[in-house]
Protein backbone atom coordinates (compact mmCIF):
# COMPACT_ATOMS: atom_id res chain seq x y z
CA UNK A 1 0.00 0.00 0.00
CA UNK A 2 1.37 3.76 -0.55
CA UNK A 3 2.54 5.86 1.89
CA UNK A 4 -0.11 8.13 3.40
CA UNK A 5 0.29 11.82 2.25
CA UNK A 6 1.28 14.15 5.23
CA UNK A 7 0.66 18.09 4.98
CA UNK A 8 3.25 20.55 3.87
CA UNK A 9 2.55 22.67 6.60
CA UNK A 10 0.28 23.11 9.79
CA UNK A 11 -1.09 26.47 8.49
CA UNK A 12 -2.33 24.00 5.73
CA UNK A 13 -3.90 21.29 7.82
CA UNK A 14 -5.86 24.37 10.10
CA UNK A 15 -6.98 26.06 6.62
CA UNK A 16 -8.21 22.79 5.22
CA UNK A 17 -10.17 21.92 8.94
CA UNK A 18 -11.30 25.47 8.82
CA UNK A 19 -12.15 25.13 5.77
CA UNK A 20 -14.16 21.80 5.71
CA UNK A 21 -15.91 23.64 8.46
CA UNK A 22 -16.61 27.13 7.15
CA UNK A 23 -18.98 27.18 4.33
CA UNK A 24 -22.39 27.46 3.34
CA UNK A 25 -23.57 26.86 6.93
CA UNK A 26 -21.93 29.96 7.70
CA UNK A 27 -23.01 32.03 5.16
CA UNK A 28 -25.85 31.08 4.08
CA UNK A 29 -27.82 28.98 6.82
CA UNK A 30 -26.26 30.40 10.24
CA UNK A 31 -27.60 33.68 8.90
CA UNK A 32 -31.23 32.71 8.04
CA UNK A 33 -31.72 30.45 10.79
CA UNK A 34 -30.42 33.55 13.28
CA UNK A 35 -32.82 35.77 11.29
CA UNK A 36 -36.15 32.86 11.80
CA UNK A 37 -35.58 33.04 15.77
CA UNK A 38 -35.22 36.67 16.19
CA UNK A 39 -31.19 37.21 16.14
CA UNK A 40 -29.34 37.88 19.30
CA UNK A 41 -30.75 35.21 21.76
CA UNK A 42 -30.47 32.53 18.96
CA UNK A 43 -26.71 33.22 18.83
CA UNK A 44 -25.80 32.88 22.12
CA UNK A 45 -27.67 29.49 22.20
CA UNK A 46 -25.28 28.46 19.42
CA UNK A 47 -21.76 29.65 20.95
CA UNK A 48 -23.17 28.04 24.03
CA UNK A 49 -23.52 24.98 22.02
CA UNK A 50 -20.07 25.36 19.71
CA UNK A 51 -17.79 25.56 22.81
CA UNK A 52 -19.71 23.24 24.91
CA UNK A 53 -20.71 20.25 22.73
CA UNK A 54 -19.06 21.38 19.18
CA UNK A 55 -15.20 21.69 20.20
CA UNK A 56 -14.81 18.51 22.35
CA UNK A 57 -15.92 16.59 19.82
CA UNK A 58 -13.76 18.13 17.22
CA UNK A 59 -11.13 17.08 19.18
CA UNK A 60 -11.84 13.82 19.63
CA UNK A 61 -12.26 13.42 16.05
CA UNK A 62 -9.14 15.00 15.23
CA UNK A 63 -7.41 12.49 17.70
CA UNK A 64 -9.11 9.22 16.22
CA UNK A 65 -7.59 10.24 13.03
CA UNK A 66 -4.41 10.86 13.99
CA UNK A 67 -4.38 7.65 16.32
CA UNK A 68 -5.63 5.63 13.85
CA UNK A 69 -3.83 7.42 11.09
CA UNK A 70 -6.83 6.19 8.96
CA UNK A 71 -10.23 7.74 7.11
CA UNK A 72 -13.41 6.59 9.08
CA UNK A 73 -13.48 3.59 6.89
CA UNK A 74 -10.83 2.15 9.26
CA UNK A 75 -10.26 4.12 11.93
CA UNK A 76 -12.36 2.56 14.09
CA UNK A 77 -10.93 -0.88 13.39
CA UNK A 78 -7.42 0.23 14.19
CA UNK A 79 -8.58 1.81 17.54
CA UNK A 80 -11.23 -0.50 18.74
CA UNK A 81 -11.02 -3.00 21.78
CA UNK A 82 -11.28 -6.27 19.71
CA UNK A 83 -14.98 -7.93 19.15
CA UNK A 84 -16.52 -4.18 19.35
CA UNK A 85 -18.23 -2.98 16.62
CA UNK A 86 -17.55 0.55 16.79
CA UNK A 87 -16.44 0.15 13.14
CA UNK A 88 -19.92 -0.93 12.04
CA UNK A 89 -20.33 3.51 12.07
CA UNK A 90 -18.53 3.71 9.19
CA UNK A 91 -21.34 3.60 6.53
CA UNK A 92 -23.17 5.63 8.64
CA UNK A 93 -20.55 8.47 8.56
CA UNK A 94 -20.66 7.81 4.68
CA UNK A 95 -24.33 7.76 4.54
CA UNK A 96 -23.76 11.41 6.50
CA UNK A 97 -21.25 12.78 3.66
CA UNK A 98 -23.01 11.79 0.74
CA UNK A 99 -26.49 13.23 2.13
CA UNK A 100 -25.08 16.24 2.56
CA UNK A 101 -23.44 16.93 -0.74
CA UNK A 102 -26.70 15.83 -1.92
CA UNK A 103 -28.18 19.25 -1.20
CA UNK A 104 -24.74 20.82 -0.71
CA UNK A 105 -23.54 20.98 -4.48
CA UNK A 106 -26.51 22.50 -4.95
CA UNK A 107 -26.36 25.91 -2.71
CA UNK A 108 -22.81 25.36 -3.88
CA UNK A 109 -23.75 26.10 -7.52
CA UNK A 110 -26.64 28.80 -6.85
CA UNK A 111 -23.45 30.68 -5.33
CA UNK A 112 -21.36 30.03 -8.64
CA UNK A 113 -24.29 30.81 -10.91
CA UNK A 114 -24.72 34.10 -8.90
CA UNK A 115 -21.27 35.12 -9.14
CA UNK A 116 -21.59 34.58 -13.03
CA UNK A 117 -24.71 36.60 -13.21
CA UNK A 118 -23.21 39.52 -10.83
CA UNK A 119 -20.32 39.54 -13.78
CA UNK A 120 -22.93 39.54 -16.19
CA UNK A 121 -24.26 42.71 -14.77
CA UNK A 122 -27.95 40.59 -14.51
CA UNK A 123 -28.59 42.65 -11.45
CA UNK A 124 -27.66 45.89 -12.62
CA UNK A 125 -31.06 48.41 -12.27
CA UNK A 126 -33.69 45.95 -10.37
CA UNK A 127 -35.07 46.71 -7.33
CA UNK A 128 -35.87 44.10 -4.87
CA UNK A 129 -38.39 42.50 -6.47
CA UNK A 130 -36.49 41.84 -9.35
CA UNK A 131 -33.73 40.94 -7.79
CA UNK A 132 -35.90 38.59 -5.71
CA UNK A 133 -37.42 37.21 -9.28
CA UNK A 134 -34.07 36.11 -10.67
CA UNK A 135 -33.86 33.68 -7.15
CA UNK A 136 -37.25 32.82 -7.93
CA UNK A 137 -35.97 31.76 -11.67
CA UNK A 138 -32.80 29.97 -10.81
CA UNK A 139 -34.09 27.54 -8.27
CA UNK A 140 -37.10 26.68 -10.83
CA UNK A 141 -35.32 26.11 -13.48
CA UNK A 142 -33.98 22.62 -13.22
CA UNK A 143 -31.10 22.48 -16.28
CA UNK A 144 -29.55 25.28 -15.06
CA UNK A 145 -29.78 24.31 -11.77
CA UNK A 146 -28.53 20.91 -13.02
CA UNK A 147 -25.59 22.96 -14.37
CA UNK A 148 -24.19 24.85 -12.07
CA UNK A 149 -24.25 21.77 -9.61
CA UNK A 150 -22.16 19.52 -12.10
CA UNK A 151 -19.66 22.51 -12.84
CA UNK A 152 -18.84 23.20 -9.02
CA UNK A 153 -19.21 18.99 -8.18
CA UNK A 154 -16.46 18.34 -11.25
CA UNK A 155 -14.07 21.31 -10.09
CA UNK A 156 -13.84 19.90 -6.44
CA UNK A 157 -13.41 16.58 -8.15
CA UNK A 158 -10.53 18.30 -10.26
CA UNK A 159 -8.66 19.64 -7.10
CA UNK A 160 -8.98 16.48 -5.38
CA UNK A 161 -7.84 14.32 -7.98
CA UNK A 162 -4.47 15.98 -7.75
CA UNK A 163 -3.95 14.32 -4.43
CA UNK A 164 -3.71 15.77 -0.89
CA UNK A 165 -0.32 18.31 -0.79
CA UNK A 166 -0.55 18.98 -4.75
CA UNK A 167 -4.39 19.22 -4.76
CA UNK A 168 -6.30 19.73 -1.81
CA UNK A 169 -3.89 21.52 0.36
CA UNK A 170 -3.12 24.46 -2.21
CA UNK A 171 -6.25 25.16 -3.41
CA UNK A 172 -8.06 25.56 -0.36
CA UNK A 173 -5.35 27.41 1.43
CA UNK A 174 -5.61 30.20 -1.15
CA UNK A 175 -9.05 30.22 -1.17
CA UNK A 176 -9.48 30.58 2.52
CA UNK A 177 -7.01 33.35 2.29
CA UNK A 178 -9.18 35.35 0.21
CA UNK A 179 -12.43 34.40 1.66
CA UNK A 180 -10.89 35.83 5.05
CA UNK A 181 -9.71 39.06 2.83
CA UNK A 182 -13.12 39.75 1.23
CA UNK A 183 -15.17 39.84 4.54
CA UNK A 184 -13.21 41.90 6.63
CA UNK A 185 -13.75 44.45 3.39
CA UNK A 186 -17.36 44.20 3.25
CA UNK A 187 -18.07 44.23 6.39
CA UNK A 188 -16.41 47.39 7.06
CA UNK A 189 -18.39 48.57 3.68
CA UNK A 190 -21.91 47.57 4.71
CA UNK A 191 -21.28 49.11 8.30
CA UNK A 192 -21.78 52.72 6.67
CA UNK A 193 -24.93 51.91 5.18
CA UNK A 194 -27.64 53.93 6.70
CA UNK A 195 -29.81 52.15 9.23
CA UNK A 196 -27.08 49.88 9.44
CA UNK A 197 -26.96 50.00 12.78
CA UNK A 198 -30.87 48.69 13.60
CA UNK A 199 -29.13 45.57 11.60
CA UNK A 200 -26.53 45.18 14.47
CA UNK A 201 -29.00 45.49 17.24
CA UNK A 202 -30.84 43.26 15.66
CA UNK A 203 -28.52 40.80 15.17
CA UNK A 204 -26.33 40.96 18.59
CA UNK A 205 -28.87 42.08 21.37
CA UNK A 206 -30.78 38.98 22.25
CA UNK A 207 -34.42 39.12 22.03
CA UNK A 208 -36.02 36.38 23.68
CA UNK A 209 -39.72 37.11 22.84
CA UNK A 210 -39.41 36.62 19.34
CA UNK A 211 -37.24 33.60 19.97
CA UNK A 212 -40.78 32.63 22.09
CA UNK A 213 -42.86 33.34 19.25
CA UNK A 214 -40.79 30.67 16.87
CA UNK A 215 -40.83 27.95 19.89
CA UNK A 216 -37.87 28.03 22.08
CA UNK A 217 -37.69 24.25 22.07
CA UNK A 218 -37.17 24.38 18.22
CA UNK A 219 -34.62 27.18 18.47
CA UNK A 220 -32.60 25.02 20.95
CA UNK A 221 -32.68 22.09 18.71
CA UNK A 222 -32.06 24.08 15.51
CA UNK A 223 -28.88 25.89 17.46
CA UNK A 224 -27.90 22.69 18.46
CA UNK A 225 -27.84 21.22 14.69
CA UNK A 226 -26.17 24.23 13.58
CA UNK A 227 -23.34 23.81 15.54
CA UNK A 228 -23.11 20.40 14.58
CA UNK A 229 -23.18 21.71 10.88
CA UNK A 230 -20.91 24.49 11.00
CA UNK A 231 -18.48 22.25 12.10
CA UNK A 232 -19.33 19.43 10.12
CA UNK A 233 -18.54 17.08 12.95
CA UNK A 234 -19.82 13.16 13.56
CA UNK A 235 -19.18 11.86 10.02
CA UNK A 236 -15.37 11.73 10.42
CA UNK A 237 -15.10 14.90 7.60
CA UNK A 238 -12.61 15.99 10.12
CA UNK A 239 -11.24 12.92 11.32
CA UNK A 240 -9.71 12.25 8.21
CA UNK A 241 -7.61 15.54 8.42
CA UNK A 242 -6.13 14.61 11.79
CA UNK A 243 -5.17 11.16 9.74
CA UNK A 244 -2.28 12.92 7.38
CA UNK A 245 -0.87 14.92 10.86
CA UNK A 246 2.08 13.98 12.52
CA UNK A 247 2.66 14.19 16.05
CA UNK A 248 4.38 17.74 16.61
CA UNK A 249 1.33 19.56 17.82
CA UNK A 250 -1.12 18.98 20.31
CA UNK A 251 -4.42 18.38 19.22
CA UNK A 252 -6.70 21.02 21.34
CA UNK A 253 -4.98 23.98 20.06
CA UNK A 254 -5.42 23.45 16.51
CA UNK A 255 -9.36 22.32 17.57
CA UNK A 256 -9.43 26.19 18.93
CA UNK A 257 -8.33 27.72 15.99
CA UNK A 258 -10.40 26.05 14.01
CA UNK A 259 -13.97 26.65 15.85
CA UNK A 260 -12.24 30.32 15.98
CA UNK A 261 -11.56 30.70 12.52
CA UNK A 262 -15.54 28.94 11.76
CA UNK A 263 -17.28 31.34 14.47
CA UNK A 264 -15.11 34.21 12.86
CA UNK A 265 -16.80 34.13 9.62
CA UNK A 266 -20.49 32.93 10.91
CA UNK A 267 -20.29 35.95 13.05
CA UNK A 268 -18.72 38.43 9.78
CA UNK A 269 -21.64 37.02 7.46
CA UNK A 270 -24.11 38.22 9.90
CA UNK A 271 -22.46 41.30 10.54
CA UNK A 272 -22.70 41.78 6.54
CA UNK A 273 -25.82 40.70 5.83
CA UNK A 274 -28.28 41.99 8.97
CA UNK A 275 -26.86 45.58 9.10
CA UNK A 276 -27.92 45.06 5.09
CA UNK A 277 -30.94 43.88 5.28
CA UNK A 278 -32.34 46.55 7.94
CA UNK A 279 -30.86 49.12 5.47
CA UNK A 280 -32.66 47.75 2.46
CA UNK A 281 -36.21 47.24 4.20
CA UNK A 282 -35.42 43.77 3.74
CA UNK A 283 -37.31 40.97 6.36
CA UNK A 284 -34.10 39.15 7.65
CA UNK A 285 -36.52 36.15 8.83
CA UNK A 286 -36.97 35.53 5.26
CA UNK A 287 -35.36 31.68 5.11
CA UNK A 288 -33.35 30.22 2.44
CA UNK A 289 -33.10 33.02 0.21
CA UNK A 290 -31.76 35.63 2.49
CA UNK A 291 -28.45 35.81 0.75
CA UNK A 292 -29.53 35.70 -2.36
CA UNK A 293 -32.02 38.28 -2.43
CA UNK A 294 -30.59 40.46 0.52
CA UNK A 295 -27.03 41.04 -1.04
CA UNK A 296 -27.45 41.60 -4.71
CA UNK A 297 -29.94 44.76 -3.16
CA UNK A 298 -26.51 45.60 -1.58
CA UNK A 299 -24.02 45.78 -3.97
CA UNK A 300 -26.46 47.82 -6.47
CA UNK A 301 -26.22 50.41 -3.78
CA UNK A 302 -22.21 50.68 -3.95
CA UNK A 303 -20.16 52.18 -6.12
CA UNK A 304 -18.34 49.39 -8.29
CA UNK A 305 -20.87 47.29 -6.99
CA UNK A 306 -21.38 44.59 -9.89
CA UNK A 307 -17.50 43.96 -9.44
CA UNK A 308 -17.68 43.37 -5.56
CA UNK A 309 -20.77 41.64 -5.70
CA UNK A 310 -19.17 39.31 -8.20
CA UNK A 311 -16.37 39.09 -5.81
CA UNK A 312 -18.41 38.42 -3.07
CA UNK A 313 -20.15 35.40 -4.49
CA UNK A 314 -16.75 33.91 -5.66
CA UNK A 315 -16.08 33.95 -2.41
CA UNK A 316 -18.89 32.82 -1.26
CA UNK A 317 -18.19 30.36 -3.72
CA UNK A 318 -14.93 29.28 -2.05
CA UNK A 319 -16.81 28.95 1.31
CA UNK A 320 -18.99 26.27 -0.50
CA UNK A 321 -16.24 25.15 -2.54
CA UNK A 322 -13.64 24.29 0.66
CA UNK A 323 -16.59 22.26 2.49
CA UNK A 324 -17.46 20.23 -0.90
CA UNK A 325 -13.62 19.57 -1.35
CA UNK A 326 -12.88 18.82 2.24
CA UNK A 327 -15.82 16.45 2.22
CA UNK A 328 -15.18 14.34 -1.22
CA UNK A 329 -11.82 14.09 -0.19
CA UNK A 330 -13.07 12.43 2.97
CA UNK A 331 -15.65 10.17 0.55
CA UNK A 332 -12.56 9.76 -2.02
CA UNK A 333 -10.13 8.88 0.87
CA UNK A 334 -12.58 6.20 2.46
CA UNK A 335 -13.13 4.04 -0.64
CA UNK A 336 -9.18 3.91 -0.89
CA UNK A 337 -9.03 3.00 2.47
CA UNK A 338 -11.52 0.42 2.84
CA UNK A 339 -11.03 -1.33 -0.41
CA UNK A 340 -7.57 -0.06 -1.59
CA UNK A 341 -8.52 1.94 -4.63
CA UNK A 342 -6.26 4.16 -6.38
CA UNK A 343 -7.15 7.89 -6.48
CA UNK A 344 -8.44 7.67 -9.99
CA UNK A 345 -10.48 5.07 -9.70
CA UNK A 346 -11.92 6.62 -6.52
CA UNK A 347 -12.53 10.11 -7.90
CA UNK A 348 -14.26 8.57 -10.94
CA UNK A 349 -16.36 6.06 -8.84
CA UNK A 350 -17.35 8.26 -6.38
CA UNK A 351 -17.71 11.63 -8.58
CA UNK A 352 -20.54 9.50 -10.74
CA UNK A 353 -22.43 8.50 -7.99
CA UNK A 354 -22.31 12.10 -6.03
CA UNK A 355 -23.82 13.58 -8.89
CA UNK A 356 -26.23 11.58 -9.42
CA UNK A 357 -27.28 11.40 -5.65
CA UNK A 358 -28.01 15.41 -5.80
CA UNK A 359 -30.34 15.11 -9.11
CA UNK A 360 -33.06 14.44 -6.53
CA UNK A 361 -32.46 17.80 -4.35
CA UNK A 362 -32.91 19.37 -7.69
CA UNK A 363 -35.99 17.71 -9.02
CA UNK A 364 -37.81 18.20 -5.15
CA UNK A 365 -37.46 21.91 -6.58
CA UNK A 366 -39.38 21.34 -9.97
CA UNK A 367 -40.36 18.19 -11.14
CA UNK A 368 -41.51 16.66 -8.18
CA UNK A 369 -42.12 19.99 -6.30
CA UNK A 370 -45.26 18.11 -4.73
CA UNK A 371 -43.32 15.43 -2.99
CA UNK A 372 -42.96 16.21 1.10
CA UNK A 373 -43.18 14.65 4.16
CA UNK A 374 -44.27 16.11 7.43
CA UNK A 375 -44.18 19.23 5.26
CA UNK A 376 -40.11 19.19 4.10
CA UNK A 377 -39.53 19.13 0.46
CA UNK A 378 -36.89 16.76 -0.92
CA UNK A 379 -33.54 19.35 0.05
CA UNK A 380 -34.70 20.17 3.53
CA UNK A 381 -35.45 16.07 4.10
CA UNK A 382 -31.71 15.77 3.19
CA UNK A 383 -30.65 18.69 5.63
CA UNK A 384 -32.84 17.46 8.24
CA UNK A 385 -31.31 13.56 8.18
CA UNK A 386 -28.24 15.20 8.31
CA UNK A 387 -27.82 18.14 10.70
CA UNK A 388 -30.63 17.01 12.98
CA UNK A 389 -29.88 12.88 13.10
CA UNK A 390 -26.61 12.01 11.84
CA UNK A 391 -24.44 14.76 12.83
CA UNK A 392 -25.64 15.04 16.42
CA UNK A 393 -25.91 10.45 16.93
CA UNK A 394 -22.47 10.43 14.99
CA UNK A 395 -21.03 12.85 17.20
CA UNK A 396 -22.64 10.99 20.26
CA UNK A 397 -20.42 7.56 18.73
CA UNK A 398 -16.98 9.96 18.64
CA UNK A 399 -18.02 11.18 22.24
CA UNK A 400 -18.25 7.79 23.75
CA UNK A 401 -15.47 5.93 21.45
CA UNK A 402 -13.42 8.33 23.64
CA UNK A 403 -14.46 8.16 27.11
CA UNK A 404 -15.79 4.79 27.45
CA UNK A 405 -13.60 2.16 28.32
CA UNK A 406 -15.82 -0.42 25.87
CA UNK A 407 -14.36 1.92 23.11
CA UNK A 408 -10.78 3.46 22.94
CA UNK A 409 -11.46 4.90 26.30
CA UNK A 410 -9.74 8.12 27.94
CA UNK A 411 -6.59 7.66 28.79
CA UNK A 412 -5.62 6.55 25.34
CA UNK A 413 -8.07 9.80 23.76
CA UNK A 414 -5.77 12.00 26.31
CA UNK A 415 -2.84 10.63 25.23
CA UNK A 416 -3.11 11.05 21.73
CA UNK A 417 -4.99 14.54 21.92
CA UNK A 418 -2.05 15.93 23.77
CA UNK A 419 0.63 14.95 22.48
CA UNK A 420 3.08 17.47 20.88
CA UNK A 421 3.43 21.08 21.66
CA UNK A 422 1.13 23.48 22.47
CA UNK A 423 -2.68 23.90 24.45
CA UNK A 424 -3.79 20.48 25.90
CA UNK A 425 -7.04 18.88 26.97
CA UNK A 426 -8.47 19.77 30.61
CA UNK A 427 -8.12 16.43 32.63
CA UNK A 428 -9.74 17.73 35.80
CA UNK A 429 -12.11 15.35 36.72
CA UNK A 430 -15.23 17.87 36.54
CA UNK A 431 -14.31 17.80 32.08
CA UNK A 432 -14.26 13.97 32.31
CA UNK A 433 -17.10 13.38 34.20
CA UNK A 434 -19.21 16.34 32.38
CA UNK A 435 -18.03 14.80 28.97
CA UNK A 436 -19.62 10.94 30.25
CA UNK A 437 -22.23 11.78 31.66
CA UNK A 438 -23.60 14.99 30.87
CA UNK A 439 -22.92 15.38 27.38
CA UNK A 440 -24.34 12.55 25.99
CA UNK A 441 -27.03 13.31 27.83
CA UNK A 442 -27.83 16.60 26.40
CA UNK A 443 -27.56 15.48 22.95
CA UNK A 444 -29.95 12.77 23.81
CA UNK A 445 -32.45 14.89 25.68
CA UNK A 446 -32.16 17.80 22.75
CA UNK A 447 -32.50 15.55 19.74
CA UNK A 448 -35.88 13.75 21.27
CA UNK A 449 -36.97 17.25 22.28
CA UNK A 450 -36.69 18.36 18.64
CA UNK A 451 -38.68 15.31 16.79
CA UNK A 452 -41.13 16.26 19.93
CA UNK A 453 -41.70 19.54 18.86
CA UNK A 454 -41.80 19.64 15.77
CA UNK A 455 -44.28 16.50 15.27
CA UNK A 456 -46.38 17.91 18.60
CA UNK A 457 -47.09 20.90 18.00
N1 LIG B 1 -19.49 22.73 7.96
C1 LIG B 1 -20.04 22.92 6.68
C2 LIG B 1 -20.72 24.24 6.60
O1 LIG B 1 -20.78 24.95 7.56
C3 LIG B 1 -20.93 21.78 6.34
O2 LIG B 1 -21.20 24.59 5.59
Amino acid sequence: MEKREKFSSRLGFILISAGCAIGLGNVWRFPYITGKYGGGAFVLFYILFLVMLGLPIVIMEFAVGRGSQQSVAKSFDELEPKGSKWHVYRYFAMAGNYLLMMFYTTIGGWMLAYFVKMLQGKFVGLDPEGVGAVFGDLTTNRNEMILWMVLISVIALIVCSGGLKNGVEKVTTIMMVCLLLIMVVLVIRVMTLDNALEGLKFYLLPDFSKMKEAGIGQAIFDAMGQAFFTLSVGMGSLAIFGSYLGKERSLPGEAVSVTALDTFVAVMAGLIIFPACFAFGINPGEGPGLVFVTLPNVFGEMSGGQIWGALFFLFMTFAALSTIIAVFQNIIQFARDLWGWSLRKSVIFNGVLLLLLSLPCILGMTDWSGFSIAGKGIMDIEDFIVSNNLLPLGSLIYLLFCVSKRGWGWDNFIKEANTGEGAKFPVAKGVRFYLTFILPLIILVIFVQGYASMFLK
